[in-house]
């Protein structure tokens, strides 16, 4: 299966998850491919972005992302807003997070980040939150034996 995923990573958490589950998926052929904006600075409203994938005739889209300020990276929201109509692509999304919730933050991103793909016509197969100040590894285990589905 073709897989590319797509990450917007600041401190890298999310990127190193998504390497760790690439590794453990390796009988696909995979892409890791990383957005950038110009000004990558949290605090920054403006964003212009400087590194935008492209998604090529794939089986599976990985986008995945982290949870700022009780919403979806607004790098990754810009990115969505700006890509072509995904067409039936299947795809599942992947959000990182510090507070041990899913209520804290990472429930409402994930609404936003789903709604954001399903407008662009992706069907999204599946979604997973990482709560990284979690003591349990369960949900990460979760994660890196997950296999997307076509
Ligand atoms: C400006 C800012 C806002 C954040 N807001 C939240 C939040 O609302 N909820 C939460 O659990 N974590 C929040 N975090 C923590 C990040 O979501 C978390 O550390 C994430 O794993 C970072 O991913 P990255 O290393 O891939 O950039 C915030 C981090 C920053 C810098």
């Amino acid at each position: 299966m073709k897989i590319k995923m797509i990450v917007y990573s600041y401190t890298h958490n999310t990127l190193r998850l998504i390497e760790e589950w690439a590794k453990q998926l390796n009988q696909h052929d995979i892409e890791i491919a990383s957005i950038h904006a110009y000004d990558e600075d949290p605090n920054t409203k403006a964003i212009s972005l400087s590194v935008k994938p492209s998604i090529e005739a794939v089986d599976h889209v990985v986008f995945a992302t982290c949870v700022r300020g009780f919403a979806l990276a607004p790098i990754m929201e810009t990115y969505l807003k700006q890509i072509q109509n995904l067409k039936g692509q299947a795809c599942t999304l992947v959000l990182t997070q510090y507070f041990p919730f899913e209520a804290w933050g990472g429930r409402q991103a994930m609404h936003q980040f789903k709604h954001l793909v399903e407008a662009k016509g992706g069907v999204v197969k599946d979604t997973f939150i990482l709560n990284r100040s979690r003591k349990s590894n369960s949900q990460k285990a979760r994660i890196l034996n997950h296999v997307p589905q076509v």
